[in-house]
């Protein structure tokens, strides 16, 4: 019997609802993204998010609804991301959530963001099954995963300070290119000579995966105020391309060592920053190189989106995930 969830995702700044059918194939996935609003300060304005959320998520579900060609009585399940992210954020989806699934009926089920970002990858690949490795890499997260299986996760490494995501924004307003900054300086580095500067790359301790971005982002805007001191001319696309350099070498470099250690064939990658095309790039060939396989999301699956957490509420819908009407939203959740 075919199984429709309706995913709802608001945990940071795109409002987001999906219908899909048995966890892989997309009926309908609207994203009311608000990049625009948050564009002109530099950043998301977590009390402006909320209130646009407020504002579109109704008719963000209705959509899903209705491009689908489904009623909410086709539904089996609503899913909905009840963290990590801004709180206020998170609170709207979850809320709406839970009303129409005590409207409707119907189930509810809790899932995790960073397992949704993970799952993207079931979608765009449906021959694709645990275990491998997942490198999760956007705004506000940057874990290497261990997927054992569909509902099973060991995080192999993770950020000590900055989210990948993040680096790429402060280098990108540094630069005076914009907001959100990974796709300006992905766009950019395609110019700039990524050997140009040698910028640090963070050795951890022992045999540790974690990432450390501050040291790189700290470098990078010495590098640019020193020449702004001796009123120097920088090549911001040399600076763009060698930041990303520093940034995709440990990206991959860990993710590859994890993928080693665990004995998997496969490396998926997910989030915003999955979309880098020097990353992909790089996953790739280093995967080769290994006898692995890298895959990834198309773009709009690697962003935020509820097609992903709908596909990752199916696989916790079979194994029994439910929650009750007191759920609430849990802004730093874990992923294990
Ligand atoms: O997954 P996402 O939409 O939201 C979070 O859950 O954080 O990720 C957004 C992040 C932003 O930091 C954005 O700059 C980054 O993903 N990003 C990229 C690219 N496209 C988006 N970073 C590097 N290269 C890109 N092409
Ligand atoms: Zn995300």
């Amino acid at each position: 019997m075919d199984r429709y969830i309706l995913g709802i995702e608001s945990s940071c700044d795109e409002t987001a609802a999906s219908v899909v059918r048995n966890g892989r194939e997309v009926l309908s996935n609207v994203i009311n993204t608000q990049i625009d609003l948050h564009k002109v300060y530099g950043g998301v304005v977590p009390e402006i998010a909320s209130r646009k959320h407020i504002e579109n998520i109704d008719a963000v579900i209705d959509e899903a609804l209705s491009e689908a060609k489904m009623e909410l009585s086709d539904m089996d399940a609503i899913a909905v991301t009840y963290g990590p992210g801004l709180v206020g954020a998170l609170l709207v989806g979850v809320s709406s959530a839970k009303a129409i699934a005590y409207a409707a009926n119907k189930p509810l089920v809790p899932v995790n963001h960073i397992r949704g970002h993970i799952s993207a990858n079931f979608i765009a690949h449906p021959d694709l099954k645990p275990p491998f490795v997942c490198l999760v890499a956007s705004g506000g997260h940057s874990h290497i995963v261990n997927v054992k299986d569909y509902t099973s996760f060991a995080v192999l490494g993770r950020t000590r300070d900055d989210a990948a995501g993040e680096a790429f924004d402060k280098i990108a307003r540094v630069l005076g290119l914009g907001y959100p900054g990974g796709p300006l300086i992905d766009k950019l580095a395609k110019k700039g000579n990524p050997k140009a500067i040698e910028f640090p790359r963070v050795k951890m301790d022992g045999n540790s995966l974690d990432f450390s971005f501050s040291g790189v982002k700290t470098a990078v805007i010495n590098y640019i105020h020193k020449a702004e001191q001796r009123g120097e001319e920088i090549n911001a696309a040399d600076v763009a391309a060698s930041f990303q350099e520093a940034v995709t070498d440990a990206l991959c470099g860990h993710t590859i060592e994890g993928a080693l250690r665990c004995g998997v064939k496969t490396v998926a990658v997910a989030g915003g920053v999955a979309a880098n095309s020097q990353l992909r790039e790089k996953m790739t060939e280093m995967c080769k190189k290994n006898g692995m396989e890298a895959v990834y999301p198309p773009p709009i699956l690697c962003t935020d989106n509820a097609a992903m957490i709908a596909c990752a509420g199916y696989f916790g819908f079979e194994k029994g995930d439910r929650a009750g009407l007191d759920l609430n939203a849990v802004p730093n959740l874990p992923l294990e």
